[in-house]
């Protein structure tokens, strides 16, 4: 496990805490009680979209991060000779997305794929033995791809699906390729798709389906965007410079008191919850400065929502036993130091001996050059649950090493920047999917007064992130 700098200082300072608190007269407990419209816990894409719309629209928020920096998933090395993204690197567009980059100033570039084959190759970390491209027409294949797209637009929306679920959205991946002979196109839909546990043929369709989108597509026809600076972290630092101390930064939930108390919730909902004012949840915060007590009406998760990470979050057993369903997979960014690989090349991980190639995993998914000679970014994952750091850094630098035998000059590659990205990816089975398990999720957006925002009700995109905050703020938050 990992924790940033502000998470230690705060893991030490809720020792001290507790360790003092029998010593009268001492502790740094905060008696300030702030009070707030909205606490938003989890500072990434949707809960600091989700603060600083809300402020934009009048209401006070206070945002709870566990990191001592927003922006979550978002990595930006700051080389002296130009940032690197090693994390969230580009956004399909909507008018959500752009609002809120100029909201900050900050101007967007276009970003245009080069798809040519020439910067492309392909072998088995592993070994360093290269591996062929699929055969077959690509077009025709993905055209068949945005055609089963094109039958159920809803999915761009999230999880709102029909009742019977679709039979294709549950079908395994692999399962989907045979049926639409969707063989050709499946290095492409690889490429981007990372991030997914063991086998990705094995998950059910619908996940890969809301990964490569259509948005996505269109993306790579017509181009993404980007900041001009190529410094994705420039957003969230102007948001933390605009939240100020609205943002406890280095802070997680102690616990909350929810508004509705287990037991007189249900029936007295209508008649007392709804009175503002004499119905609002209390949260005790460890922050790196001691406990801090919030007073909010509202409280948006914004955080993976795992039993490990709801703890505290006084859930009942409705609650508990829909986010104890989830899995997830293990996911790294890398920036490695390392000679011999030829700049312009993107590098993908694909297995000799697996059907479509696919990579074996635990692995690096690809290496990929970046503006700077020598540096190179690197993404690790597969592993099903928690993979540990050693293993993820091990692994890099074995898949590295292993390109020596593909004929490049690689050097002792060292690792100078390493984020972990798990839990990523949270997802059920597909009899779960069947049996309602999204129409459930769903139906806890406002309940007991929690809203939920964040890819485990979406997608892992930022900008569809973004649109979809906004809708549950419009649509539940600002209305309820
Ligand atoms: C390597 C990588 C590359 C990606 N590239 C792109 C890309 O190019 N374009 C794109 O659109 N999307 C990209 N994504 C997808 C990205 O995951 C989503 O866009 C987005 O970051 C998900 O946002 P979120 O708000 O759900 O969660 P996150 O961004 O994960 O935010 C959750 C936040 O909550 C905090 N937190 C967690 N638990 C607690 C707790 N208990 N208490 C307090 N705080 C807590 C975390 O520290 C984190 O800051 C990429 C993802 C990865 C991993
Ligand atoms: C997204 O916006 C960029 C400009 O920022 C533009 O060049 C690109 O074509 C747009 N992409 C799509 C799919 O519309
Ligand atoms: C990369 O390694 C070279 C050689 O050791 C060193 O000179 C250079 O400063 C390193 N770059 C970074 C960004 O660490």
């Amino acid at each position: 496990m990992r924790f940033s700098t502000g998470t230690r200082v705060a893991a030490l300072a809720s020792v001290w805490l507790s360790f003092t608190s029998a010593l009268p007269g001492l502790g740094h407990d905060n008696d300030d009680v702030i009070t707030r419209d909205v606490a938003i816990i989890g500072g990434g894409a949707s809960g600091t979209y989700a603060a600083i719309r809300l402020r934009e629209l009048g209401r006070s928020v206070a945002l709870i991060e566990q990191r001592d920096e927003l922006g979550g998933h978002t990595h930006t090395y700051y080389d002296a000779a130009a940032p690197i993204d090693y994390g969230v690197w580009i956004y399909t567009n909507n008018t959500d997305m752009e609002r809120f980059f100029a909201h900050f100033n900050i101007p967007l570039v276009a970003e245009i794929l080069n798809g040519d084959p020439a910067y492309t190759r392909r072998y088995d970390f592993r070994t360093g033995e290269a591996v062929a491209a699929l055969g077959g027409n690509i077009i025709d294949a993905l055209t068949r791809y945005v055609g089963i797209l094109l039958q159920h637009p809803y999915l761009a929306g999230g999880f709102d699906l029909p009742d019977p679920v679709p039979e294709d959205l549950l079908l395994s991946f692999g399962d989907l390729i045979e049926k639409y002979d969707l063989g050709a196109a499946v290095d492409m839909i690889t490429q981007f798709d990372q991030g997914f546990a063991e086998n990705i043929l094995d998950y059910p369709s619908i996940y890969i389906l809301k990964y490569l989108d259509l948005a996505v597509i269109q993306g790579i026809q017509f181009g993404f965007s980007r900041p001009a600076s190529r410094a994705n972290q420039d957003l969230y630092k102007a948001a933390e410079a605009e939240l100020g101390e609205d943002a406890l930064l280095g802070s997680t939930v102690a616990r909350i008191q929810r508004q509705d108390d287990k037991g007189t919730s249900a029936h007295h909902k209508d008649t007392n919850a709804h009175h503002k004012g004499t119905s609002a949840h209390h949260i005790v915060v460890d922050t790196p400065s001691g406990k801090q007590r919030i007073i909010a009406n509202k409280v948006i998760v914004a955080i993976p929502p795992l039993l490990e990470n709801l703890d505290g979050f006084d859930l009942d057993d409705r609650e508990s036993d829909i986010f104890s369903r989830f899995q997830y997979s293990s996911y790294y960014g890398s920036v490695v130091n390392v000679t011999g690989l030829p700049r312009q090349l993107q590098i993908f991980n694909k297995a000799t001996d697996t059907p479509y190639h696919v990579a074996d995993l635990p692995g690096t998914f690809t290496f990929n050059p970046t503006a700077v000679e020598g540096i190179h970014t690197g993404f690790f994952g597969g592993g099903a649950g928690s993979l540990p750091e050693d293993q993820a850094r091990q692994g890099i630098i074995d898949n590295l090493l292993a390109l020596r035998n593909a004929g490049y000059p690689v050097s002792e590659p060292e690792i100078i920047a390493l984020r972990s990205h798990t839990p990523f990816g949270l997802h059920v089975s597909a009899e779960e999917i069947a049996g309602g398990f999204y129409r459930d999720l769903y139906g806890l957006q406002g309940y007991r007064g929690m809203y939920y925002t964040g890819a485990a009700f979406h997608a892992h995109n930022s900008a569809e992130l973004w649109e979809f905050t906004e809708r549950v703020l419009q649509e539940h938050v600002l209305v309820d």
